[in-house]
């Protein structure tokens, strides 16, 4: 061991929970430490939903990241549910007493929070290897090796004491590994989302969430010039399965109206696969090791909860940091797993009941498909039926 730094919190992983509990302690004058075994450039190029709840929008804000996503996000008033040839715009803006709808990338959000934490000169490892987390009940510390490139021998690894671990790793998590006697929560769904950017113009004023006998499909934009669309696929379908002109018969048939609206065409330069599934674990934490984001739960992304949880987490996490150095004690702290997990389990129901009304399951019976059917209808034309799903649309509140 060749160095041995200090820092107070000790975060594996630069993602949204990470990067914005880095940014949250950093305000309060509390060091961290990052590390993450993906380059910035990967970091900041892996493409993720769009959808940024309204109380993360004003965090952003809130820590000088606001700037570019008021430029370049686009805020709508609403969004539209489709039932065969049926769309039905929800005004969530009047149902929420203002709230809007706001589509900023998860990657425009990273870049913005990697860029500041690098200007206040906060420490990050990128590319580390071999990451490992040691005597997480009472001196914990985390060893890894600085870059991939660099040599592996034991002497360049180092060793990073800190007080806290904060365990924000994704969803192929190692430090979920370290909470013993945990309860894993899942389903697996079966389908998928193929999901493509185009060059094109919008096609239409806002996010369409269409439910087709062939399955579901999502308009949702990028730009001007860049438009984001999914469909609804097979499990283990593969991308070879989908050629350009199979793609858009899809969306074709799949959003079409019959008001005389046209979806509009470009290139398609970026196709992806995603199978969707959810997960919760409990507890979060373990001694001194927090975990937070993808390594705890995820949702499937119908609705864009994931981002927007991971960041509520990292919030709770910092309060909780910020009263034990304030010298106020461990109560939030050893309240942290469950003050997130009853926002967890709210946006776990969420996301599995959009994605259940919205999309074809070839394992339910025809009852199943014509009852999700009326509940789009019910949502669609009961009011509180809309502002239920409205207000969790646009984020439930933290502290209720
Ligand atoms: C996007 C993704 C979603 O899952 C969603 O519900 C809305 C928008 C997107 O990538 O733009």
């Amino acid at each position: 061991m060749s160095t041995a730094p200090r820092t107070q919190v000790g975060i594996i992983g630069a993602g949204p929970a990470g990067l914005f509990l880095g940014q949250l302690l950093h305000r309060q004058d509390i060091e961290n430490v990052i590390i993450d075994s993906r380059t910035r450039a990967e970091i900041e190029g892996t493409i993720r939903a769009g959808v940024l709840e309204t109380w993360t929008t004003e965090l952003m804000v809130e820590l000088g990241l606001g700037e570019r996503m008021r430029r370049e996000g686009h805020f709508h008033s609403g969004i539209s549910l489709q039932a065969g040839h049926e769309r039905h715009h929800l005004d969530i803006e009047e149902l929420t007493g203002g709230k809007k709808v706001t589509v900023y990338p998860q990657h425009e959000v990273l870049k913005d929070l990697i860029a500041a934490r690098v200007a206040s000169g906060q420490q990050t490892y990128f590319g580390v290897s071999g990451a490992a987390m040691h005597d997480l009940q009472a001196q914990p510390s985390l060893s890894f090796r600085p870059t991939t490139d660099g040599g592996t021998a034991d002497s360049d690894t180092v060793r990073l004491h800190c007080d806290f671990v904060a365990g924000c790793d994704g969803s192929q998590s190692f430090s979920r590994q370290a909470i013993e006697g945990r309860t894993e929560y899942g389903k697996l769904y079966p389908f998928g989302w193929l999901g493509v950017l185009v060059k094109a113009p919008p096609s239409y004023h806002e996010l369409i969430y269409a439910n087709h006998e062939r399955g579901f499909a999502l308009l949702s934009t990028r730009s001007p010039e860049i438009q984001r669309l999914y469909i609804q696929c097979g499990p283990t379908d593969h991308l070879a399965d989908y050629p350009d002109e199979l793609i858009w018969r899809e969306l074709q048939t799949r959003l079409a109206t019959q008001d005389g609206w046209t979806l509009t065409e470009g290139e398609i330069f970026q196709k992806s696969l995603v199978g969707l599934r959810s997960f919760v674990t409990d507890p979060m934490q373990h001694g001194k090791l927090f975990i937070a984001g993808d390594a705890a739960h995820i949702v499937p992304p119908t609705g864009a909860k994931g981002l927007n949880l991971a960041v509520a987490d990292a919030v709770y996490l910092y309060r909780g940091l910020e009263q034990w150095y304030a010298g106020g004690g461990r109560e939030r702290l050893d309240d942290y797993s469950a003050t997130c997990l009853r926002r967890i389990w709210r946006a776990e129901r969420f996301s599995w009941y959009m994605t259940t009304m919205l999309h074809r399951n070839p394992e339910e019976t025809p009852f199943e498909g014509r009852i999700h059917l009326a509940d789009i209808d019910y949502t669609v034309h009961s009011r509180a039926a809309s502002t239920a799903l409205a207000e969790n649309y646009v984020g439930l509140p933290l502290d209720a």
